[in-house]
Order: structure tokens, then C-alpha cells, then sequence
């Protein structure tokens, strides 16, 4: 039998694992302070972009397993377990995970919890957050055993859903023996279908988290780094780092050099992890290194491009293709683009960027940033072409056709390696810059 479950949160984290945990059987309550939000979902709307998200929502709620609410009930007894989805961002001060929403979710819901209710933390919190929570709740219920449970998120956005659904592992921490039969019930569907579900303590759980998301972005810092070396060295980083991924113990993936790791996750993990390993007294030498390296990476594409269009940017136009942080999403979260346009606009540059759907989030974030409704517009006129973010309907544009409706003198910066090297040089502008490639 299915669990009965409330979600908190109806963000990325909140939404996809609610509507999929519903997809596995369970019955789910999504609730959301943002009323807006909730009535959105209510409508039979979806206010993520994500692939399968609006059809997975149609599905459970059609087949009677998911509903949203924009408030608790006055008792969550008979509930098996409340899953928390709020976001932990970064604190803009102290770099910390923001916990805020976090401990003002598990206040609402403390005094509605029953004997039997598990609170499964989803969001990614500090080492020790399930622990801290289950003190909290035996000082403020002490009738209760203190069942709080780790099930860290390892989804990607733009790939959330197929991720939940068909990942590596499942992660699991529970303090009690009631979290781990929860845990367990909950993904038993996927572990019949052969899914590794790893069961631990809470706070391995909670330190697997950032320790994946810091590893995946030290993965990326390196690629970016050797990117740069051979530029230097007049080598092409594509295929050295290809054939590094061959090699079983490191493999191909989170090994593509771009202009830096973006999103609501790496950034925020690493300093997260970063500034918890400076205040415990063990410092995390890559972590700390792969943040340096990833501002290093944007500001050196920033310049990269500046010098292809010669002594002085000021007065150029720039056409900036993709701002999402990666295709498949209209997240901006820390986007490199919102740290690479700045510096041309600084320099006197006009910058006009397209986006298939982070268009209007990313004029929001960066001051004197023109929007264009396609690429054909954004590159109408312009001294430069910059492939940002490699959605594929940018990728496949032809650099000839592109080149065509360009200034006389105009350059192109690939810097996601998606356009073909020689169709780029073929196409006749003036300057091709091909990041990672030092043989151009
Ligand atoms: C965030 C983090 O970015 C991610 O790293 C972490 O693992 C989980 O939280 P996300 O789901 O994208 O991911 O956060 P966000 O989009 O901010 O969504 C949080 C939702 O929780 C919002 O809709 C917010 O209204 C809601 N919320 C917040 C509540 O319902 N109750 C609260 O008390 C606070
Ligand atoms: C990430 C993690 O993959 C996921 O497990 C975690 O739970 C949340 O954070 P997400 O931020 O959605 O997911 O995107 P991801 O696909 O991991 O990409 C993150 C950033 O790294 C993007 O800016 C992307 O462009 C960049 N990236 C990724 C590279 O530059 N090179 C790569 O090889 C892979």
C-alpha cells in the first residue's frame, strides 16, 4: 500500500519529487506558502519548465494521488511522512546554507505531526540538520520519538523527472527504525524495478549530498582549467579530455569545458561546503580551489571575447545565444552570463541575448542587457556571436547563415564546443574563438 505523504514546497525539489512520488503509488499533498503558486497548480497549471513535469502533474492528479494546498491541515497524524522541498539558499552574508525557510516549515508543522509521522529532509541542509530537528521536536513534543530522515535530491533540472525516477541510487538516512521503514516503503517501487536504494545514518546521507555536487563541480573546474592550458599551449582540450573519460576511473561525464558552472546547486553547495570546512577547522582545498577556478573561467571568456573583437569593445554589438544556466531550463541562478555580460556592457558594449525561456529572468538580473525574441534578431548587425548555452536549436544554427546578417568584420566564441570547427572557419568571420581550442 501506498504511503500518505505532504510535500512542503512547491519549487523544483518540492514539485518533481511530490508529483513523482505520487507516480510511484504514494498519495501526496503539495503545500506552498505562495498562494499564487498553489492556485497555479490548483488551475491544472505548471510553473516550472521541465520536461514531463505538466503531464506527470496531469497524470497523478487525474488518477486521484496528488493535490496542492496552499495551507497544513490542523493534524498531520495519520500522514506516514512529510517530505520538506523549501529552498535552502545561500546566505548572502555569511555563504552558509540559508535555513530560514527550512526551520520556519518544520515550526508550522511540529505541533501537527503524529507518533508515526517522519520528517524527510529533501532540501540540501548542513551535516547535522536531521539530528538538530529531531532535538528540536523532542524539546518541543516530547510525546514524539524523533523520527527525522535524510532523502537527499540528486536531480538535475531540465532532466528532474527521468532523474527521480531512474537514478544512480537512492540516498537514505534515518535516525529511527520507523524512518528507515519509511524510507524503504517509499522507494520500494523503484528498488523492485532494480534501483540501488543506500540506506545509512543521517548525517553521511546529508554529507553525500554536498560532497557529490562539490566533486561534480571540482569535475568541471578541471575540464575548464585544462581548457585553458591548452589554449595556452596551442593544443585542442576536446579530445584530451575525451579520451580522459575513457578511462573507467574518472568517465566522460561533467568533463565538457564552458564558461563555468551555473544553477541553484554548485555554486551554493560549494560555498556552502567550503565555508563549513573553514568553520570546523578542516579546509576543503578543492572545493575552494574549483570556486576560484569557476570565477577564473568566467572572467577569462569574458576577456577572450573582448580581445576577438580587437583593442576596444566599446561602441560593438555582442549577441549573446542561450543565458539559461544550461539548456532544458528557465532557471538563471547564478548563470555565467550574469557575470560575463556586465563586464562587456562596463566596457561599452551593446549586448543583446536570446533565450528559448530565461529571456525575461536574465533582462531582470543584468542591467542594459537588450532581449531579442530569436537568434536571427540577436545576431542582426552584431560584431560578435557568442554561443552561451548550447540549447540545441542554437547549436544547430548554420555560423554561415549566421555570419551572413552580421557586421563586415564579424567574430565567433563558441564556448560550448557545440558548433562544427570547420563550418565555424568556413563561414568567414573574421575571428573564431572555439573555447578549450588552441589549434584555431
Ligand atoms: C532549493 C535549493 O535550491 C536546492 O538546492 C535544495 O536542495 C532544495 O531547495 P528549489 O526547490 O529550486 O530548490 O527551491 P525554490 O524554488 O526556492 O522553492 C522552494 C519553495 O518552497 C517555494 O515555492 C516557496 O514558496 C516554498 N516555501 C518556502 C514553503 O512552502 N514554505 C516555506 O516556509 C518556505
Ligand atoms: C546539479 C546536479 O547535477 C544535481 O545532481 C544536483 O542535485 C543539482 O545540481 P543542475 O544544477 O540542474 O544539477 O545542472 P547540471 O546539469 O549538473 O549542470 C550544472 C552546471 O554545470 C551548468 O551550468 C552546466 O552548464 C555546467 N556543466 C555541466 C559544465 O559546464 N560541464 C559539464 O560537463 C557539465
Amino acid at each position: 500500500m501506498g504511503l500518505h505523504i505532504w510535500a512542503i514546497g512547491a519549487g523544483y525539489v518540492g514539485l518533481v519529487s511530490g508529483a513523482c512520488m505520487a507516480r510511484l503509488g504514494h498519495r501526496v499533498h503539495v503545500m506552498d506558502v505562495n498562494v499564487d503558486r498553489i492556485a497555479m497548480l490548483q488551475a491544472g497549471g505548471c510553473p516550472l519548465h521541465e520536461e514531463g513535469l505538466p503531464e506527470l502533474l496531469a497524470e497523478q492528479r487525474a488518477a486521484g494521488r496528488l493535490s496542492f494546498h496552499d495551507h497544513l491541515p490542523d493534524s498531520l497524524a495519520d500522514v506516514d511522512a512529510v517530505v520538506l522541498g523549501v529552498g535552502t539558499p545561500q546566505h548572502p552574508i555569511t555563504g552558509r546554507a540559508d535555513l530560514t525557510y527550512l526551520d520556519a516549515a518544520f515550526r508550522d508543522l511540529l505541533p501537527r505531526l503524529g507518533p508515526d509521522t517522519v520528517v524527510i529532509t529533501k532540501s540540501t541542509v548542513p551535516v547535522g540538520t536531521a539530528e538538530r530537528l529531531a532535538a528540536w521536536m523532542a524539546r518541543a513534543r516530547p510525546d514524539l520519538e524523533g523520527h527525522t530522515a535524510s532523502n537527499p535530491e540528486f536531480l538535475r533540472e531540465g532532466t528532474a523527472v527521468a532523474d527521480f525516477l531512474r537514478p544512480d541510487r537512492v540516498v537514505g538516512g534515518a535516525r529511527t527504525a520507523r524512518g528507515r521503514e519509511v524510507l524503504q516503503t517509499l522507494y520500494a517501487p523503484m528498488e523492485a524495478q532494480g534501483v540501488r536504494v543506500f540506506l545509512t545514518d543521517t548525517k553521511a546521507a546529508e554529507l553525500s549530498k554536498y560532497a557529490s555536487n562539490a566533486f561534480l563541480a571540482a569535475k568541471i573546474a578541471f575540464a575548464n582549467d585544462v581548457a585553458a592550458l591548452a589554449e595556452s599551449l596551442g593544443a585542442d582540450a576536446g579530445p584530451a579530455l575525451e579520451a580522459m573519460g575513457m578511462d573507467s576511473r574518472i568517465g566522460p561525464q561533467f568533463l565538457r569545458p564552458g564558461p563555468g558552472y551555473g544553477g541553484s546547486c554548485f555554486p551554493k553547495d560549494t560555498a556552502a561546503m567550503a565555508a563549513v570546512g573553514q568553520d570546523s577547522g578542516t579546509v576543503q582545498y578543492i572545493v575552494e580551489a574549483a570556486i576560484r577556478g569557476n570565477h577564473k573561467a568566467q572572467e577569462r571568456v569574458a576577456g577572450r571575447v573582448a580581445d576577438l573583437l580587437g583593442p576596444d569593445v566599446k561602441g560593438k554589438k555582442i549577441a549573446v545565444l542561450g543565458l539559461a544556466f544550461k539548456p532544458g531550463t528557465d532557471d538563471a541562478r547564478d548563470a555565467p552570463v550574469l557575470t560575463i555580460a556586465p563586464r562587456w556592457i562596463a566596457a561599452g558594449a551593446t549586448v543583446v541575448g536570446c533565450d528559448p525561456a530565461a529571456a525575461q529572468t536574465v533582462a531582470h538580473l543584468v542591467p542594459g542587457l537588450h532581449i531579442a525574441p530569436t537568434a536571427w534578431d540577436a545576431v542582426e548587425g552584431a560584431d560578435a556571436v557568442v554561443l552561451m548555452t548550447e540549447w540545441p536549436d542554437y547549436a544547430r544554427l548554420a555560423p554561415s547563415a549566421l555570419r551572413a546578417r552580421m557586421a563586415p568584420h564579424a567574430v565567433a566564441a563558441d564556448l560550448r564546443r557545440a558548433w562544427d570547427k570547420n563550418s565555424l572557419l568556413a563561414a568567414g568571420f573574421d575571428r573564431v574563438y572555439r573555447l578549450g581550442d588552441g589549434t584555431i
